[in-house]
């Protein structure tokens, strides 16, 4: 028994950032911005939560799977900045979309979170427990951001993704996931107190050694892929598709060099987008499947990496 994707969706708020009106309060520009990291511009909430857009992208995952709210087993999101402590995020997108019958919770791996929902999600799938699980990952980190900061205001963004897996017959490929909690301090966000009336009350906000995340990503997101290329014997020629999370320009370029594969394998949306943490592989995804890109049977790796640190890489078969 495998888990398979059968459905999409993604929600990201209406209001634009882009770099020169970044540039307007810390000392940088459009340029350095774009060489550095290929952001281009960002998604920031105003009205929209993290409840809100991870809801909507579920809704859109879920109508595409052609299921109802009520056949869903698992609702499982992925955040680290949910509005609110509890109730989990999850048990809220279970209420806006009616899936009565689903067991809620949320996994804050940060920028790694989706991809080990997805991992955890196949878990369940593999042992029978469940047959359709929603994981959605969801941010709003503009919240957390330090607006002050030119060295982290630059990358990071708002928005939500989702898939729906449904249990089907078939090869359940084996996941890599690692985590190094030695190397926390490179990216931290010591507390954060999440929305209160409308507005975000920050008690703290993201701090980072960029050119120490940088290295980290770089080294650890092709040794990932190779990792879990060998558990399931399989060559990077086999893969048709390179859905790494999306942080920065010259990581996903350093990856594919690395990996001595064609970037054009590579889809990147960054540009658009910033670091939308655990939200950025499921945009993509979706943006991928409504363009028509992916086509059934294709393979796939999705690659994760993050604050905690930690790092992974699943192999997927397109099933849509
Ligand atoms: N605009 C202009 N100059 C900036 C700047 C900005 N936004 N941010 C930093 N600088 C300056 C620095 O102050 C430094 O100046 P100095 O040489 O006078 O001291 C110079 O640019 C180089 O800084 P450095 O930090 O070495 O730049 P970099 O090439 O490493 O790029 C990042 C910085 C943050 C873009 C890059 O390190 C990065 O992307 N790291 C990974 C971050 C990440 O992906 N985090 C999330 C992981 S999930």
């Amino acid at each position: 028994m495998t888990g398979v994707i059968c459905g999409t969706g993604a929600c990201v708020p209406e209001r634009i950032l882009d770099n020169n009106e970044v540039a307007e309060f810390v000392d940088t520009s459009d340029q350095w911005i774009r060489e550095r990291t290929g952001v281009e511009q960002r998604r920031i909430a105003r009205e929209e939560t993290t409840v809100s857009m991870a809801a909507e992208a579920g809704r859109q995952a879920v109508e595409e799977a052609g299921i109802s709210p009520e056949d869903i087993d698992m609702i499982i999101t992925a955040t680290a900045t949910p509005d609110q402590i509890f109730p989990c995020t999850a048990c809220e997108v279970q209420k806006e979309l009616g899936a009565v019958r689903a067991v809620c919770f949320d996994m804050n791996a940060a920028c790694s979170g989706f991809l080990f929902a997805y991992q955890t999600a196949q878990a369940y799938i593999a042992s029978g427990i469940c047959r359709n699980i929603l994981i959605t990952g969801s941010e709003r980190l503009s919240g957390i951001v330090d607006w002050k900061d030119r060295g982290t205001c630059i990358l990071f963004g708002d928005g939500a993704g989702a898939a729906l897996i449904r249990a089907k017959e078939g090869k359940q490929y084996l996941p890599f996931a690692c985590s190094d909690g030695t190397g926390g301090p490179a990216l931290t966000c010591p507390g954060y107190a999440g929305k209160q009336d409308g507005d975000q009350k920050v008690i703290s906000h993201i701090s980072m050694d960029g050119r120490e995340v940088f290295q980290f990503a770089v080294r650890r997101v092709p040794e990932a892929v190779r990792e879990v290329l060998k558990k399931n014997d399989l060559k990077t020629e086999d893969i048709d598709w390179f859905v790494l999370h999306q942080a920065n320009q010259r990581i996903v370029e350093a990856a594919a060099k690395r990996l001595k594969t064609e970037i054009e394998k590579f889809p990147m949306n960054l540009q658009k987008y910033g670091n939308t943490s655990s939200a950025s592989i499921p945009i993509l995804l979706n943006e991928l499947n409504r363009s028509g890109k992916l086509k059934k049977g294709q393979k796939l790796i999705l690659a994760g990496f993050g604050a905690g640190l930690s790092w992974g890489a699943s192999v997927l078969e397109w099933g849509i």
